[in-house]
């Protein structure tokens, strides 16, 4: 079944290019993006994986792992591993789950038949401190993904987690943010100290807390 927002996220253990590990062992208190790639030694995946590895540093900074997968053996994700450091001038530096046997992708549903019947579409599962399921993506294998989107949303999720705020259209972190509707006009004059402006009753403004 489809892997639904507030969901625990699945646990498993699995082989990776960094060893055996129990996935909600590995990822302790900290934020976990497991996202899939269709097939290694394939162009639009390692632009990705080396896009991804290029920012590992935003995500470290955001307290959030990276792990990736394919169908492929871990032995298939090391070599390949070389490819990407010299075509994308980042070398891999989070773990790929090795999936021959489908274990993980049909956990999270990540082979979409009618798309492909044996590779994994680009899933991308955020999942909080808590093991719930916070963010699905699904990208097909011609398109790839947009790493400043995804720390985007991983942005708004933890700033949302913690303040009483959703974040607007394009929002992006240090832009204004929306007052949840179900706080006063009252209530918002104290948690919300630098003011808010009213466009509509449920529609008020306020700049980023925590900035
Ligand atoms: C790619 O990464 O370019 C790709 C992978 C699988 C199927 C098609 C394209």
């Amino acid at each position: 079944m489809a892997i639904r927002l507030g969901d625990t996220a699945p646990d498993f253990t699995a082989d990776t290019t960094e060893g055996r590990i129990n996935f909600h062992q590995w990822l302790g208190d900290s934020w976990g993006i497991l996202f899939s790639h269709p097939k290694d030694f394939t162009p639009v995946c390692t632009t990705e994986l080396g896009a991804f590895s290029k920012a590992k540093p935003e995500f470290d900074k955001r307290n959030t792992k990276l792990i990736g997968l394919s169908v492929d053996s871990v032995e298939s994700h090391k070599d390949w591993a070389g490819d990407i450091e010299d075509t994308q001038g980042s070398a891999l530096n989070f773990p790929i789950i090795g999936d021959e046997d489908h274990q993980v992708a049909d956990l999270y549903d990540m082979i979409h038949p009618n798309a492909n019947d044996t590779l994994t579409v680009r899933s991308v599962f955020i999942i909080g401190p808590d093991k719930k399921v916070k963010l699905t993506l699904t990208y097909p294998a011609s398109t790839g993904r947009n790493v400043d989107e995804i720390l985007r949303v991983l942005d708004s999720l933890q700033l949302t987690s913690q303040y009483q705020v959703s974040t607007p259209v394009n929002w992006t972190d240090g832009g204004e943010v929306i007052i949840a509707p179900a706080i006063s006009d009252e209530e918002a004059e104290t948690k919300f100290p630098k003011g808010f402006k009213t466009l509509r009753p449920y529609l008020r403004m306020t700049p980023q807390p925590n900035k």
